[in-house]
């Protein structure tokens, strides 16, 4: 059994993928762990796309680099369901989203499938392509297939990741 940990720095981006389809039973695993994702006062703001039929792939690939993933899918905030914060207006529509991204990226490591997080493209030609509600808005696509590549090492991070002491301060740090 994989600690969090191991599973953390095991997973990693995936470019290259097999042609074979996605076992629909991973598939549900890794919906239902976006599904549990915490959101900002639980408003579950997302809004998910399964992109898996040929032609759909096609034009997708055509907008974002999907790097030939037999699936795809396109997480999208409802801005009429994400929570804004009441003094400001802050809404937390791509952090709800990130989030969600962020948990079934990890749930592809777990089950074995790879995956990259896709965030370079037009989102107004993805919302146009799929014609999607007026106030949803696509903030990333997850790449998702069986590797074709051999996954990086989970040792990687020492080099390929700033030490803690570059990213991480006591709060006093910085007074005067
Ligand atoms: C917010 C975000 C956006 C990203 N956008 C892209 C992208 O558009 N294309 C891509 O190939 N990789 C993209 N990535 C993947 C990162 O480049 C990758 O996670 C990072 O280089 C670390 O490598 P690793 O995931 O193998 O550990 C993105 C990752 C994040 C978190």
């Amino acid at each position: 059994m994989m600690t969090f940990l191991e599973l953390a720095k095991k997973r990693c981006s995936i470019r290259s993928f097999t042609k074979d389809p996605v076992d629909p039973a991973l598939l549900s695993v890794i919906l239902e762990a976006g599904r549990v994702a915490p959101t900002a006062a639980n408003s579950q703001s997302q809004r998910i796309l399964i992109v898996d039929e040929k032609e759909d792939l096609r034009q997708l690939s055509e907008i974002a680099q999907i790097y030939g993933a037999p699936l795809a899918l396109v997480i999208c905030a409802d801005h009429n369901a994400t929570w804004k914060r009441s003094f400001d207006g802050f809404d937390t529509g791509p952090i709800d989203t990130a989030v969600v991204m962020t948990h079934m990226m990890l749930a592809c490591a777990d089950v074995g499938l790879g995956a990259v997080w896709v965030d370079y493209f037009r989102p107004q030609r993805l919302k146009s392509m799929f014609n999607l509600p007026d106030s949803w808005f696509p903030y990333h696509v997850l790449a998702i297939g069986t590797p074709n590549v051999a996954l990086k090492s989970p040792d990687r991070h020492a080099t390929m990741r700033l030490p803690l002491d570059r990213t991480v301060f006591k709060a006093g740090a910085f007074r005067k």
